[in-house]
């Protein structure tokens, strides 16, 4: 069944019921303030840290699902029925109900008693704080209607893991003031806080609350607060217990009349000298941020900023636009793929609602992939991110696998010892240097573990990271996988037996014997890297040498990370193998096959490795879902093997369809030649192309998933954990520069498409380091052979240079024989 539909031309998605098989959310923010929207209103907010800076609670795993938002309540205050307009929480039966998820925003609509309410929320472009827009309709055609509207969210008290954990302190600590109908929440601004969150109506108040258990009554909860049902506020005052925001705003509506109300909340920050009022007083110094509030509670503003956040995103997007026969390709390149890689970007793995944003800051290797999916959209935000992530480097060209947002700082709590994570920065950096051609950050001094006076260039953190590998190798010279290589639940070091252990920090062995297969891809991907950085700088002799560590490993690889049919996953430590047919589960993994195969593993060599490596991967584990990450799946829990093993079979890494996976060896079809092959498995995972599955597939049908269950689970093709995902940046990868062959290069921009048979061309418009190329693609012959014509003229191989300063445009058309 179907929830919805997508607008492809508005550029949103249209969810038509509010029972959504689970809550399906949109976000709010690109730049320092953020919220999780659901289409029913639910979620919260906060400014840059999800966990530090945490403006509204929001309780995970709560029952009924989704419940704490962003909520309004109608009235009629003639008959005392209420109802929430986004359905939940009191979910009564809407007339008529809409979500449209769009590019930052969400507008949610329904009708109930003849009452139309329609509410868009939204986050400015340059500003803290979010925009609700209320416009309420009396769609009787005679009956004048008398409406009280309540508001409600619940203040957080900043840091949402000690509010979530330590409750004998923080139902102590609650502090607020009203003044002028805004609510302000001020929790421990008396003590080290300079910053405070408001909620703020543009209409006179009939009344509001600012304590939870007044609001609510006892044993309430947000599907019948007393309040509302009395139809009166209490005007409580919060002092200590639970700070919430509710206003209350009486509205009476002629027939067919309708209003606009308008409600801010958001996030302030004072200078600390002047936090206060006037010396000695404990009020919030409000100078700053009421200009700030009298101006978005203006409509023409709020109109004003909408625009222009709409026609932020159009500029974005049209960085890349892309028309071929496929509506699940158009859809996902032009516009969802890559606005989920700003999420991606922005949050990491840190918020969303499988995330609780208490857990993780931004990862090391994760956010050097996200960037790969969003660097051709702003690159100077690219370019800061690399730095913030080289300055969490170690000395030793190691890294912390976190940081936190707000600070900056590596998390110690997890420390490093992910092998894999070094060459992640290298594929970033090398990412961003195609993209842009802006030599200047390799450059740019940068600190190890933030700690000033250890700044080298960028470029040294660089070769740091290959030296890290190359000085951890085990007894067949392939890579050490300390903790965990990619798969943060190989834990082939961790020999864990006590529940609740961390798989990923309790090492136990020292790591000297156990390798990982895919470092030494990763590596060998690396290497490849920073020899063409070392070219391109006019560094023969290094790029030689880098040639030669990537022919080494290479051989390394090939001579005891190839199992006869298929790549080897890795030695454990005892030095047998996983992932080989000698195993007794877990014989064949994916990470390998397509790892090895984007390095160049095997291509074109006598054995025919990377062809046969793709068809075993073809035969064990390619389903209608989507690819396993390894089979057979573990039946039981192998202390030597760690996480893997400890989920039930089909799900996440214990052969689970681990979505970003899939990725890889879509690149690795399309570098074989394979684009019916290549394109096939893109669209097993395509959320849009899975949209009919709705019922089965459960998640939200425009953005990916994590994973999908695979097919040793009951449920074999259900997905979980959206949103927050390295597959958006590796699908994108994968279809535009792999399939669709447009590949930012050190020279210039290749295009070499490797299509499926049954497409006779696309076309597409690309900006590259400030050009627009509008490129034609026509298939002539069933091959992967291209010939190109730039701007008419012919031109030999497949990378178009750069044109002439001053030409903006460029034309490409391109024969594929
Ligand atoms: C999660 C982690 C990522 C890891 C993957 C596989 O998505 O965020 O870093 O590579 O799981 O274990
Ligand atoms: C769990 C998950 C894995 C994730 C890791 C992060 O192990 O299975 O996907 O990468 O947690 O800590």
């Amino acid at each position: 069944m179907r929830y919805g539909h997508f607008d492809d031309t508005n550029r949103e998605y249209v969810i038509t019921r509010p029972d959504t098989p689970l809550p399906w959310i949109n976000y709010l923010g690109c730049e320092d303030y953020f919220g999780l929207i659901s289409n029913t209103a639910g979620g919260y907010s906060f400014y840059r840290d999800a966990r530090l800076r945490r403006v509204t609670r929001y309780r995970y795993n709560n029952v009924p699902l989704d419940c704490g938002g962003r909520y309004l309540y109608l009235r009629d205050e003639k008959t005392g029925q209420f109802w929430s307009p986004s359905w939940q929480p009191t979910r009564h039966d809407l007339e008529g109900y809409t979500c449209w998820h769009g590019l930052g925003y969400t507008v949610i609509t329904s009708r109930y008693a003849s009452i139309e309410a329609s509410t868009r929320y939204f986050v400015p472009l340059g500003a803290t704080l979010e925009i609700w827009q209320l416009t309420v309709t009396n769609l009787h055609p005679s009956q004048t209607r008398h409406l009280s509207v309540f508001s409600a969210v619940e203040f957080c008290l900043w840091d949402a893991w000690d509010d979530a954990t330590n409750f004998q302190r923080n139902l102590s600590i609650g502090e607020v003031e009203v003044d002028g109908g805004v609510i302000y929440h001020k929790t421990e601004y008396r003590e080290r806080r300079n910053h405070f969150a408001y909620f703020a109506c543009s209409e006179e108040l009939a009344g509001f609350d600012t304590q939870r258990d007044a609001f609510l009554g006892p044993y309430r909860g947000w599907d019948r607060p007393a309040a509302v049902e009395r139809g009166k506020s209490c005007n409580s005052l919060a002092h200590g217990w639970a700070p919430l925001g509710s206003h209350h705003v009486w509205l009476s509506l002629a027939p067919g009349e309708s209003r606009q109300i308008t409600f801010l909340l958001g996030y302030h920050e004072n200078p600390p000298e002047s936090k206060f009022d006037a010396p000695g007083s404990l009020t919030i110094n409000k100078q700053t941020v009421k200009p700030l509030i009298a101006h978005f509670l203006q409509p023409e503003n709020v109109q004003a900023a909408f625009a222009r956040l709409r026609d932020y995103w159009a500029e974005l997007l049209g960085q890349f636009q892309v028309e071929t026969p496929d509506v699940h390709t158009d859809r996902m390149v032009n516009l969802w793929n890559a606005y989920q890689c700003m999420v991606t970007f922005n949050l990491s793995r840190s918020a969303s609602y499988f995330e609780s944003g208490v857990g993780r800051g931004m990862g090391f290797r994760d956010s050097n992939q996200d960037l790969l999916g969003f660097v051709h959209m702003v690159p100077a935000r690219a370019r800061q991110r690399i730095l913030d992530l080289a300055a969490t480097q170690l000395q030793d060209g190691g890294a912390y696998h976190q940081y936190q947002p707000l600070t900056k700082q590596g998390n110690n709590a997890i420390g490093g010892g992910f092998n894999d994570d070094p060459a992640w920065l290298v594929l970033a950096v090398a990412a961003y240097l195609k993209e842009s051609g802006d030599r200047s950050i390799l450059d740019e001094l940068v600190p190890y573990d933030n700690r000033p006076g250890s700044e080298t260039p960028l470029l040294e953190h660089l070769q740091r990271c290959l030296r890290y590998t190359l000085e951890r190798r085990g007894p067949h010279g392939l890579p050490l996988i300390g903790r965990a290589d990619w798969n943060d639940c190989l834990n082939l070091n961790t020999f864990s037996s006590t529940p609740g252990d961390s798989f990923q920090t309790a090492t136990s062995r020292d790591g000297r014997t156990a390798e990982s297969v895919v470092i030494a891809a990763l590596f060998i991907l690396a290497a490849k890297e920073m020899a063409a950085i070392a070219r391109w700088l006019g560094q023969a002799e290094q790029a030689q040498q880098y040639d030669n560590m990537a022919a080494d490993m290479e051989a390394t690889v090939v001579a005891y990370g190839w199992d006869g049919e298929w790549f080897l996953r890795a030695y454990d430590d005892a030095g047998d193998k996983v992932g080989s047919a000698e195993c007794e589960e877990g014989q064949i993994y994916v990470e390998p096959q397509g790892l090895c195969v984007m390095a160049g593993i095997g291509s074109g060599d006598g054995p025919g490795r990377a062809e046969k490596a793709l068809a075993s991967l073809r035969q064990h584990l390619a389903t209608a879902h989507g690819i396993l990450l390894q089979q057979p799946a573990y039946s039981r829990y192998y202390l030597h093997l760690g996480e893997i093993s400890s989920y039930p079979p089909g799900y996440k890494e214990n052969a689970g369809i681990f979505c970003h996976t899939n990725p890889w060896i879509m690149i690795a079809e399309a570098i074989v030649g394979h684009g019916d092959q290549a394109h096939d498995y893109y669209q097993r995972i395509n959320p849009s192309a899975r949209e009919e599955l709705g019922d089965l597939h459960r998640c939200e049908p425009y953005v990916y998933a994590q994973m999908i269950a695979g097919r040793d689970a009951p449920n074999h093709g259900e997905a979980k954990n959206s949103w927050l995902t390295g597959t958006a940046a590796w699908n994108y990868v994968a279809i535009t520069q792999w399939i669709l062959g447009i590949r930012p290069t050190l020279q210039g921009l290749q295009i070499a498409p490797v299509l499926p048979a049954g497409w006779t061309g696309f076309t597409a418009t690309r900006t590259f380091r400030g050009v627009r190329y509008h490129i034609a693609v026509q298939r002539v012959g069933p091959g992967n052979e291209v010939q190109l014509t730039v701007d008419g003229q012919p031109l030999a191989g497949n990378v178009v240079p750069l044109p002439a300063a001053g030409q903006t445009e460029v034309q490409v058309q391109v024969t594929v024989h």
